[in-house]
């Protein structure tokens, strides 16, 4: 027994949630975590949001019993999920060529396709964005994948390099998977625009690519709708994709772990039978996913008072990281910085990708108490009106140095 765990060697850190635990063990009474993918409001607090804490004492009253779910999941949340995703009466819904299972938040969905995919389809190679989101990688791979990268960000323009990725994606064999990030690009922040998404579904198309779509922020680029169009249309397009979704931001959620893995299918049948092998996936994992988050997302999903009190909330924090971007575009100004750093408005989502070097984020966190991840990604939903000005003065003298 000792050789066994004599031989057990210690694990670098998580990349994004090492710096949370590296940020929780910092005395500092000022610190400031842009390093994990959180939404805090002007106060520093992760909201509550009005309309969840509604339908949770609502659910209270209730007193519902806790008995297992159905192995995909509490059948009303699916339904509402299928609808916020795909639209409510997509003709791929009424056709019964989407399946859906409940899942333990994005991460989890993209877990079950990764372990799906890898029981029907293990001879492809699965593309991921270079760079993408850093657990994308580790879990394809712990799924036992190779996992290669597609050219995706221009450091120089600091934007989509669309023609290489476009190039590599129309130059892959059939059948291989790609992991695309449907809005809020984890990292970078830009996105394709509606002609690129066009390209890009007709060369997954014509090239039999599998398209597994990464929706973690439906609703904080542009809006619920507008940010789902590139899911909606691979459907139209008829292309059979897999998409994970998450509610971890967009509810601000992040621990109930709410999420689901869709399947949409050539067919019906085709559907029903990925639906039971999905089943098998989940059931040999973590039996049945859990009660709490599903009935507050399904009930405030399908009331039409807490939805409108939902969407607005939604559309507050949208509004809350947008201004964030203009005052952190403020600060380094103001504080002299020498580079251009206007880029940051142009980005999408919670994340800026700032250009810091991991030299830079090293002393933004010995120097300063800012914690960013060492890709130089920030967290901008993480800058509120107390701490904005700081940041940007710490950020600017990086910038100079
Ligand atoms: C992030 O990218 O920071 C978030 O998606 C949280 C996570 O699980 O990494």
């Amino acid at each position: 027994m000792t050789s066994l765990f004599d031989a057990i060697p210690l694990a670098p850190r998580d990349p994004i949630l090492g710096v949370t635990e590296a940020f929780n063990a910092d005395s500092r009474a000022d610190k400031v975590n842009l390093g994990v993918g959180v939404y805090y409001d002007d106060q520093g607090r992760i909201p509550v949001l009005d309309s969840v804490r509604q339908a949770e004492s609502d659910l209270a009253a209730k007193g519902l019993p806790r008995g297992y779910q159905p192995i995909d999941g509490l059948p009303a949340y699916v339904r509402a999920v299928q609808e916020l995703v795909f639209g409510a009466g997509a003709p791929a819904l009424l056709e019964g060529r989407i399946v859906t299972a409940q899942a333990l938040g994005g991460t989890g969905a993209l877990r079950l396709a990764a372990e799906f995919l890898r029981r029907f389809h293990a001879q492809a190679t699965v593309w991921i964005s270079n760079p993408s989101w850093e657990n994308h990688r580790a879990i394809f791979e712990s799924a036992g994948f190779t996992v290669e990268a597609y050219p995706y960000y221009n450091r120089d323009t600091r934007g989509l390099d669309f023609p290489a990725m476009r190039a590599t994606l129309a130059g892959l064999p059939a059948g291989s998977i790609v992991v695309l990030h449907v809005c809020c690009h984890n990292p970078t922040g830009a996105d394709p625009d509606t002609a690129q998404w066009a390209e890009i579904i007709e060369t997954v198309r014509d090239r039999g690519l599998v398209p597994i779509l990464d929706l973690a922020y439906q609703g904080f680029a542009s809006g619920l709708e507008a940010d789902a169009m590139p899911v909606r249309r691979f459907v139209e397009a008829g292309v059979p994709a897999f998409v994970a979704n998450s509610f971890s931001k967009n509810f601000s959620l992040y621990g109930e772990r709410v999420g689901a893995l869709s399947i949409v299918a050539p067919h019906a049948d085709a559907a029903t039978r990925a639906l039971s092998q999905l089943k098998r996936v989940v059931r040999a994992n973590y039996s049945n996913p859990p009660t709490h988050g599903a009935q507050v997302i399904a009930a405030v999903l399908t009331s039409p008072v807490l939805r409108a009190r939902w969407e607005a909330e939604l559309a507050a924090m949208r509004v809350r990281i947008k201004d964030m971007r203009e005052a952190l575009v403020a600060a380094v100004e103001a504080a002299g910085s020498n580079a251009e750093f206007r880029f940051v408005l142009r980005q999408n989502g919670m994340f800026s990708y700032s250009g810091l070097s991991p030299e830079d984020v090293a002393r933004l966190r010995d120097d300063h108490g800012i914690y960013a991840v060492d890709s130089g990604r920030i967290c901008v939903a993480a800058l509120n009106s107390s701490n904005v000005a700081r940041v940007g003065a710490a950020v600017a003298a990086r910038l100079n140095a």
